[in-house]
């Protein structure tokens, strides 16, 4: 175990550290958890800016309406910063526009931030989202970003689990947003491939963590220093080819 050198707690050192996002292949879905304000949509907004930048098609479940060039600037966070996505719908306007045209989802350059109606909790939230699934596995070829599952996830289980262990076949590759793991339902956890995390400073949380993604990984998040992330790979195939861009990016 070595220190970390901001608080000086000690700190795990075999299991890799996010160091930057990668263009996934489609049969990779990630999972992205850590305490609020631990930085998991900043991380994120970095990733959506390097897929845009691959050209890839990206869409995101934009529950704090923040991934968009356009979407809400909270001027009272300071360090807060939007996202880089050019197009912001609500999801009633998505769907209205849906039914007269659909030629702006099939643009290879789509870049769209999909924000429910605010206030909108629980089952509700869940409803609104559950209800643009269709077009966007009808799209397909893209990669989803789909946040604050910890507020809605359990009401949209099985349509989770449809996302994680059947869209890869359409070319959609999911990231699953949560603060915690239990956050995911546990089906859809099940199918994760690759899990990023900052600090989890409950054990309760850290024992899914074991079951899901093993031992070693749960541990190293626990102390885990501000601002860093960890990876879990469930697939070898995965955990080689990061370490690969690992190495690359460190020449
Ligand atoms: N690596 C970083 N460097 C600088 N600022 C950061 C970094 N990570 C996060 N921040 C800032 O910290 C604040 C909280 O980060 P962020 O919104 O990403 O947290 P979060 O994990 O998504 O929280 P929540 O679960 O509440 O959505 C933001 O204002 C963000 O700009
Ligand atoms: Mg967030």
């Amino acid at each position: 175990m070595a220190k970390c050198s901001s608080c000086a707690r000690q700190v795990s050192e075999d299991v890799p550290l996010y160091t930057g996002p990668w263009v996934p292949d489609a049969y990779e879905r990630f999972a992205v958890l850590g305490m609020t304000g631990s930085g998991k949509s900043y991380l994120l907004k970095q990733w959506v800016e390097y897929l845009m930048g691959r050209r890839q098609a990206v869409v995101v479940i934009d529950v704090a309406d923040e991934y968009s060039r356009l979407g809400n600037p909270r001027p009272s966070k300071p360090g807060f910063k939007l996202g880089p996505l050019t197009q912001r719908m609500t999801i009633p306007a998505f769907r209205a526009a849906l039914r007269h045209d659909k030629t702006f989802l099939l643009r290879a350059d789509l870049a769209l931030s999909l924000v429910p109606t605010p206030g909108l909790l629980g089952p509700d939230l869940a409803a609104e989202i559950k209800a643009v699934l269709p077009a966007l596995r009808a799209r397909g070829n893209l990669c989803l970003f789909v946040e604050e599952l910890a507020v809605w996830g359990r009401f949209a289980e099985l349509e989770l689990l449809d996302i994680a262990a059947t869209w890869a076949k359409e070319g959609v590759a999911a990231w699953f947003v949560s603060q915690y793991a239990t956050g995911i339902p546990a089906p859809v956890r099940g199918q994760v491939s690759s899990c990023i995390s900052g600090e989890q400073f409950k054990a309760s949380d850290r024992d899914y963590l074991t079951r899901d993604f093993g031992r070693a990984f749960a541990h190293s998040l626990h102390p885990c220093p501000p601002r860093t992330f960890r990876i879990a790979f469930t697939r070898s195939q995965y955990a080689d080819e990061h370490h690969q861009r690992a190495k690359e990016r460190r020449k």
